[in-house]
Parts: structure tokens; sequence; C-alpha cells
């Protein structure tokens, strides 16, 4: 496995591996790598010559009163990780080099961003399509991976690379959980012992309000107020937001007659979950794969 750290050095390289007629998928994450990067990985070994994966934690996706500087960070662990599925290239830019002080330019986002996480996280998807579109422009890949717990991510990657028109196939892959159904996370480090254990109530929550679906419930308003008086009962966790919306486009709907997100983010103490499913007008799972 070949560690790349210079900007210069991945592009000229992707460039190369690109004119040799060699196909490349990439998984960008933010490091502290889990199971949920290692199905993207899989994933993408399954269907590229050459695996591309980037470890970054991006301060522009992060607000004033977020993490940035407690977010998890464990390279060593992480290059193990990717030599362990036999990634041809860990990409790990600088933030100095990324994002020199003589910058010019900043990307705006007029859809798919003011509800689920985009309304209280102001900025944040900004901060994500500007270090997408330089890492898509460094790595050239073909296909890219990205998890559906971060729907909303992928909702607006997609806008992304359809409105922008990068050349560039986005693959969900379904959110990898632990055996209670918590969503693997790297922010689940942070939850005491005890929210632990009841961070189960945000998938137990969604299956709830998937299952009212599946039993031919079509209004979104009592869809979400039953999953919040579930999520309530179960956990202490302070409530976030529950919202049922169109999806890709994520716009409110009148009734589930078509694909829809069920979404949720429950504050706990030093962490805030996420998780989501994506089913149609008849609660069937239809990006799962
Ligand atoms: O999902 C993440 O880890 C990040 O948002 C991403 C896509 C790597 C961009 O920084």
């Amino acid at each position: 496995m070949k560690i790349i750290r210079s900007i210069r050095e991945m592009q000229q390289y992707a460039n190369e591996l690109k004119m040799s007629g060699k196909s490349i998928g990439f998984v960008p994450t933010m490091g502290f790598l889990h199971e949920g990067h290692e199905s993207l990985m899989k994933r993408a070994k399954t269907n590229n010559d050459i695996v591309i994966v980037s470890i970054f934690v991006n301060p522009l996706q992060f607000g004033p009163n977020e993490d940035f500087d407690r977010y998890p960070r464990d390279e060593e662990h992480d290059i193990l990780v990717a030599q362990k599925n036999n990634i041809d290239i860990l990409f790990i830019p600088q933030v100095e080099e990324m994002y020199p002080n003589d910058r010019s330019i900043t990307m705006d986002i007029t859809k798919r961003t003011d509800v689920l996480c985009g309304r209280s996280r102001v900025g944040h998807f900004a901060g994500v399509i500007t270090v997408l579109t330089k890492l898509f422009h460094l790595t050239l890949p073909s296909q890219a991976y990205f998890g559906l717990k971060d729907a909303q991510q992928f909702a607006v990657v997609d806008a992304l690379v359809n409105d922008l028109n990068f050349p560039i196939e986005l693959v969900p892959v379904t959110t990898v959980r632990e055996q209670d159904g918590l969503a693997k996370s790297s922010r689940n480090v942070y939850l005491s012992e005890p929210e632990r254990q009841e961070a189960t109530a945000l998938y137990q929550g969604l299956q709830f309000g998937r299952q009212l679906v599946e039993t031919g419930t079509r209004d979104p308003d009592y869809i979400v107020n039953e999953v919040e008086r579930f999520i309530n009962s179960q956990t202490r966790g302070k409530i976030d937001y529950v919202e049922l919306l169109s999806y890709p486009d994520l716009t409110p709907v009148d009734e589930v007659n078509e694909q829809v997100i069920l979404a949720v983010a429950v504050f706990y103490e030093h962490a805030r979950l996420i998780d989501n499913l994506i089913f149609d007008q008849n609660g069937k799972l239809t990006l799962d794969r």
C-alpha cells in the first residue's frame, strides 16, 4: 500500500493510473476507520482496479461549537485497517496544503440542506462539497463510495455530481450496524455505558415507523409523532429531529406514496447520533444493498 501525503503527488499518480486505463474507486473518510468504512472499501475493491482511501478531518465541515479538535483520530490504526483491506493508496493530506490562506472560492448549496442535519449544522454541507470537489479532482475516481448512514450527505453529493457534471458514479452503501441495531459511527465511543444501551432506541424507532408504513399508514405527521413517542419512551437522549421527507430531494410529503427517508438525530451528553431508513410507499427498504 502506498501512502501519499502531498496533493501534487496524489494528482500526478491518479493521472498516471487514469492514463494507463485503470478504473479508480474512491472512499473518502475522516479516519478512525471502523467496519462501516471497511464495507465501503470492500465494495470499492470488488468494482475497481485501484482503490484510493482518503483520511482528512475536514475543518470546513465543523461548526465553531462542534467537535473538530475532539474528533477521534488514530492514524496508525487506520493504516492497519487500510492494509488489511488491500487498499492500493492511502491519501492523507494536511490541512495547510488543502486550505492555504489565500483561498478565494466558497461553495454554496441551495437545496437539500435546510432540513435534517443541515438545519442545525449551518455551513456543514458547504464544507463537505468543498472538500469533496477538491478530493475528486485529486483522486480522479470513476466511482465514489458513501455510507447511507449519512443519507443527507449522499443526497447533497448526488446534487454536486449532477449539477457540476463530475464524471463519477456515486455508490450508496448500506449502513453497518452493531448486533443490537445501533449504526456504527466513530462518535459511538463518546457514549457512556447506559447511553450505549439506550441508543438502540434510534434504530428501533425507525423500524417502528417503517412498520407503520408497511401496515398501511401514510400520514407523515402521525408517523413522526409515533416515532418521537417511541424514542422518548426508550431513552433519556434528547431528540434533535425526527423527519420524514422525499428522498433524495428531501422535501416535505403530504403522504407516503414515493421513496422517502425517515431520519432521526438524538443528543447524548458527548455525542449526537444520527440514523435513517429509506423505503418506498410499502415500507420496503429501497437503497439497501
Ligand atoms: O462522511 C465523511 O466522513 C465526510 O463527510 C467526508 C465525506 C469524508 C467529507 O469530509
